[in-house]
């Protein structure tokens, strides 16, 4: 496929117009979605990772790391990085140096799974926490896990969880201090963060009402099943200063039994509550995207919540070359981020602005752990092809 000949489009398309998002000039729309790689072995980012981010950095592309637990209570599956062990930030710094070192904005995305556990990967074999105590249907096609029961966190509980989301957002900025040459450091840490409020993990199982059964103050009315979420954005926000957090969103997802009852209503009252904390984005996951794996027609959209929320806005969910510049030329989106379509193609932008052909992602590799395979290993456009037009 590397070798067919294409035409290259002669004009500028939407998705490869520079965009300033606040402090970042970012030089195109195409982001790198978040995406679980499952290759950080014992929960520490690994050396491989360098290479697999910087094949898909550009100067002035934006990156969103995979989702990386904020503590040892936030863990779900084998092998996910985290950040809250000196190891993990150590093993963090060579790959934050990679996609700096040629020239990307690289976001670190902050998860804690919730219910979306299994005792064997909590401490102590305990449960994991939740909103609630209301189980997960055990599912035999998950190849990965089955979820043990969770256990409701006490209204005592949530200011720690709240707070292990600050610790992994400042747990950089902690190095700092440390060093005298200010401008090297820099260079070694995110330069920013996501929080995964999306798709059915802790976050999502307090903000969906099918999940969050609490009669507390952070259970009941839609102010009150946002409350976890806004205050995680407050206390990170607080921590390392709103220009440079993020938050993703799925309102309209179903995954992992975490549906809403009215995600119209729940996007739009979280655009509005997210403007109050001035957050560099938004990032929202399509209505289409009921599932992981497949687009399902619909009539709902964004476009509310788009309106609603007044910093940068980020969609994402089976986006191809067409509809992302039509999304941005419409102005439905700031920016798209590309989850599949990335892993396959590294060099992704490129392709996008020849109209080059995209290599086929392998899903049946996207999780296994092997440190090449399904990782490092999807070809480049041949670099012959650009003087072809
Ligand atoms: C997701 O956001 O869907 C997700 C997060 C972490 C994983 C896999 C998937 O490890």
């Amino acid at each position: 496929m590397e070798n067919e000949t294409f035409s290259a489009p002669k004009e500028t398309i939407p998705l490869l117009t520079p965009f300033s998002m606040k402090n970042f000039n970012l030089s195109h729309r195409i982001v790198m979605a978040p995406m679980g790689r499952m290759r950080a072995y014992g929960n520490v980012p690994q050396p491989q990772a360098a290479l697999y981010y910087s094949q898909r950095t550009t100067p002035g592309g934006f990156l969103i790391g995979e989702a990386t637990g904020v503590s040892e209570t936030a863990m779900a599956y084998q092998n996910i990085p985290g950040i809250w062990k000196k190891e993990q930030i150590e093993a963090w710094k060579p790959i934050i140096d990679a996609v700096h070192s040629k020239g990307g904005v690289f976001f670190c995305q902050l998860w804690h799974a919730g219910r979306v556990s299994h005792r064997d990967c909590q401490p102590n074999g305990e449960a994991p926490v939740s909103s609630t105590d209301k189980p997960i249907a055990a599912d035999p096609s998950n190849e990965f896990i089955n979820f043990t029961p969770p256990r409701r966190l006490t209204i005592e509980e949530i200011p720690n969880v709240i707070n292990d989301f600050r610790l992994a957002a400042r747990s950089q900025e902690t190095q700092l201090k440390l060093v005298m040459r200010p401008r090297v450091i820099y260079k070694k840490r995110f330069d920013g963060v996501e929080i995964h409020g999306a798709h059915g993990f802790l976050i999502d199982q307090f903000i969906k009402d099918t999940v969050n059964d609490r009669t507390d103050s952070y259970g009941g009315s839609l102010e009150n099943r946002c409350r976890f979420a806004l205050e995680i954005i407050e206390a990170v926000t607080n921590e390392i200063g709103s220009d440079r957090v993020g938050i993703r969103l799925s309102p309209f997802a179903n995954y992992m039994e975490s549906g809403d009852s009215n995600p119209e209503q729940l996007g739009i009252y979280m655009a509005k509550s997210l403007n109050r904390f001035e957050i560099l984005y938004c990032h929202m996951v399509e209505p289409r995207m009921k599932t992981v794996s497949e687009l399902f027609e619909c009539s709902e959209s964004l476009t509310p919540m788009r309106k609603a929320f007044q910093g940068t806005f980020i969609v994402a969910g089976g986006y191809t070359r067409e509809d992302g510049n039509k999304a941005v030329g419409e102005g439905r989106g700031d920016l798209v981020a590309y989850g599949r379509l990335f892993l396959a193609n590294p060099d992704l932008p490129r392709r996008f602005k020849l109209d080059a052909p995209l290599n086929k992602y392998d899903r049946s590799s996207y999780y296994v752990s092997d440190p090449v395979v399904g990782y490092t290993d999807y070809p480049f456009l041949n670099t012959t092809d650009q003087h072809k037009h």
